[in-house]
């Protein structure tokens, strides 16, 4: 069984259904350590709860990103961890190169719209402000554009007429903790090729 790290900065709902769908067999992953760039994120306390290991790697100096001594601390522990996948699940720093290039095509991330619309952070709210009538969520491999890796899979969620952000999110929240096992189980399994940007399962 190959090893996953989480990466998450707050609650950790979707750590929450990794967690839980390990230890129900739907997962085929071994989930070695969670990291956190919040002392505080809740996702460190669920981890602990699980006999999880969790580890605090403070974020350093920047809001948004890790500068590269930062990073280098998170490839550090990722590495001696053995860890094959890495899963970012509400994590909210930009990757940058020197990470991407130590886990290649081996990042995911989870994002709560149906990329390429509504990248980057408040999506439920801008999807109801601009009037689509499906959003959705979005796991997608990480590379060097925010929110632009190639997209492994993708569920649509109706936007209702009496939405709130706050609802809508809720709802797409569901079908994240269902989505991101289906992607970790098809990059584990390698049975995918990418052509162009398209991921394509081979069995
Ligand atoms: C999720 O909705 C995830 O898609 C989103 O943050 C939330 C984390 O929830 N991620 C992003 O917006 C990344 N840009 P969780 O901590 O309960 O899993």
């Amino acid at each position: 069984m190959k090893n996953i790290a989480v990466l998450a900065s707050g609650r950790g709902t979707n750590l929450k259904a990794i967690i839980e769908n390990i230890e129900n067999g739907t997962l085929k992953a071994n989930l070695a350590c969670v990291i956190s760039d919040q002392e505080d994120a809740k996702a460190l306390q669920r981890a602990r709860e699980h006999n999880v290991e969790a580890l605090y790697i403070p974020p350093g100096p920047k809001k948004t990103w890790l500068v590269p001594e930062v990073e280098a601390q998170y490839i550090k522990a990722l590495n001696d961890r053995d860890v094959y996948l890495v899963c970012l699940a509400g994590f909210m720093r930009i990757i940058k190169k020197q990470f991407l290039d130590a886990f290649p095509y081996r990042i995911l991330n989870i994002h709560p719209a149906l990329l390429p619309s509504f990248p980057g952070l408040n999506v439920q709210k801008k999807a109801l402000e601009y009037g689509v009538k499906f959003s959705g969520a979005t796991v997608h491999f990480v590379n060097e554009v925010v929110d632009g890796g190639e997209i492994l899979t993708q569920a649509a969620v109706p936007i209702l007429d009496d939405d709130t952000p706050e609802k809508l999110a809720e709802r797409i929240l569901k079908e994240e903790w269902r989505i991101y096992t289906v992607a970790i189980n098809l990059v584990l399994s390698g049975k995918y090729k990418i052509e162009g940007r398209r991921v394509i399962k081979t069995e």
